[in-house]
């Protein structure tokens, strides 16, 4: 298969696998993604068929969408050698797909340039006007608050905290947001980043001044 026919292909595996996922993981996060590593992969100058496969690929093995990460990443790698993918790409796909996830570390340092343009094009759908989107809706899904003042955000914590622990969307932004433009690993990336994180703060001055009726 040629190059723009894998790509495809993955794009139809993407949705059929992801489909209507409501954890915030659905086929416009993975098309958004897409589109973003792109714009940033041909800024940077990567190998663009390992950055649009990543891409596509990079949610299907999440631990909240299969049975765990390791299953899921074995049906990624069975996908890719079915669809005659090339040995070297395989892996270096599997490995950027494996490595890429935040889980409330803010692991950094991903070992090629495609990775690096995959990870940030991963975070910066979670900030910017998308980012806040995605905020609330996640939030109002699992029941959560979007703001209480009593509950102040978190800081240090586990994964399992991370995942499991009982927060608001505001608080969010300070436990997960507002770090990432700090965390980007390509220079295209960081000046994205830096134009959504003022989105962001603006968006924050208004919520208070209204919270407090003053605008
Ligand atoms: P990723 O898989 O991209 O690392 P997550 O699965 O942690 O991200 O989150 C998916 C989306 O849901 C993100 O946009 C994120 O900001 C949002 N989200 C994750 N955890 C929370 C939370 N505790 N409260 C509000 N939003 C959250
Ligand atoms: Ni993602």
């Amino acid at each position: 298969m040629d190059q723009a026919n894998i790509i495809a292909a993955a794009e139809q595996f993407v949705k059929d696998e992801l489909g209507g996922d409501s954890s915030g993981h659905d086929y416009w996060h993975i098309y958004r993604v897409w589109q973003t590593a792109k714009k940033i992969g041909v800024e940077e100058g990567a190998d663009l068929l390992v950055v649009e496969l990543a891409a596509l690929l990079h949610d299907i093995a999440d631990e909240k969408l299969v049975a765990s990460e390791a299953e899921g990443l074995a049906k990624v790698r069975s996908w890719l050698v079915e669809q005659g993918v090339a040995e070297a790409t395989v892996e270096h796909v599997m490995e950027i797909i494996s490595t890429m996830s935040f889980k409330g570390g803010g692991k950094t340092g991903m070992r090629t340039l495609e990775g690096a343009v995959v990870q940030d094009a991963d975070r910066l759908d979670a900030i910017g006007a998308v980012g806040i989107a995605r905020v609330f809706a996640y939030s109002g899904a699992k029941g959560q608050l979007s703001h209480d003042p009593h509950l102040p955000p978190r800081t240090d914590m586990t994964a399992e905290e991370y995942r499991k622990g009982k927060s608001t969307a505001i608080n969010h932004f300070y436990e997960k947001l507002l770090k990432l433009k700090d965390l980007m690993n390509t220079a295209y990336g960081k000046q994205m980043a830096e134009g959504r994180h003022a989105v962001m703060e603006a968006f924050l001055e208004q919520f208070y001044a209204e919270w407090e009726g003053k605008k």
